[in-house]
């Protein structure tokens, strides 16, 4: 069953009609993408689950409730560590992996040529990408990531294609996507329309 959440909120609409810009700079637009990601990182991770715990407050002992465990977070790189940073800020002790793929500009296959992982097996594992557009890099990184069977992966972008949704949906139903906004088509060489142009070049100034 496709569970797709579309974070509707002007502050995160607005932020990412500034990313859209053509002439929006490369500071700019690390500085939008980690202040979206922040508003995005705790969207993703609302009904984490909690635990009860008994805790003296200066006032009396009380039983509150705490996470579990944190989930561990993967950047696809290179454009996922755009929002690594606002969803390390909400989640300043998660354990951090990379999986590092790239695309074969004829194929628009994912090529696999990093992964540094820290241990997975039963965690909840957010995995951030901004752009899900074929498809193929979310779902190769997926592939490698449920080789350490966490418990439950959620996927965090900041735009869809429908094209990506779909492919991703067929690959991995277990995975539910966040994303900031679900745009019209892939162009044909892979790109979101109307999108916002390549993240990383865009994130690391590199077009
Ligand atoms: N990757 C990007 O960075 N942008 C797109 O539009 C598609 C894939």
């Amino acid at each position: 069953m496709l569970e797709l959440h579309v974070v509707n909120h002007p502050l995160v609409s607005h932020k990412l009609t500034q990313m859209r810009r053509a002439e929006t700079p490369s500071e700019r637009f690390r500085q939008l993408l980690a202040e979206t990601s922040l508003l995005l990182a705790y969207e993703v991770t609302r009904e984490l689950p909690l635990k009860s715990v008994r805790i003296t407050t200066p006032m009396t002992d009380t039983d509150q409730p705490e996470l579990i465990e944190e989930p561990v977070v993967v950047s696809i790189l290179r454009a996922g560590n755009g929002l690594l940073d606002g969803v390390l800020r909400v989640i300043p002790s998660a354990r951090v992996g990379h999986v590092g793929l790239y695309r074969d500009h004829e194929t628009l296959e994912a090529i696999e040529y990093y992964c540094k992982l820290p241990p997975l097996e039963g965690r909840t594992v957010i995995v951030v990408d901004p752009m899900l557009a074929t498809g193929n890099s979310a779902s190769a990184a997926l592939d490698r990531i449920k080789l350490d069977e966490p418990a439950a992966i959620r996927f965090l972008c900041l735009l869809a294609a429908p094209e990506g949704i779909a492919a991703l949906q067929e690959a991995h139903p277990d995975v539910a996507i966040w994303t900031a906004a679900v745009d019209e088509c892939l162009n044909e060489v892979g790109y979101i329309v109307p999108g916002l142009g390549d993240a990383g070049d865009r994130i690391f100034g590199t077009s």
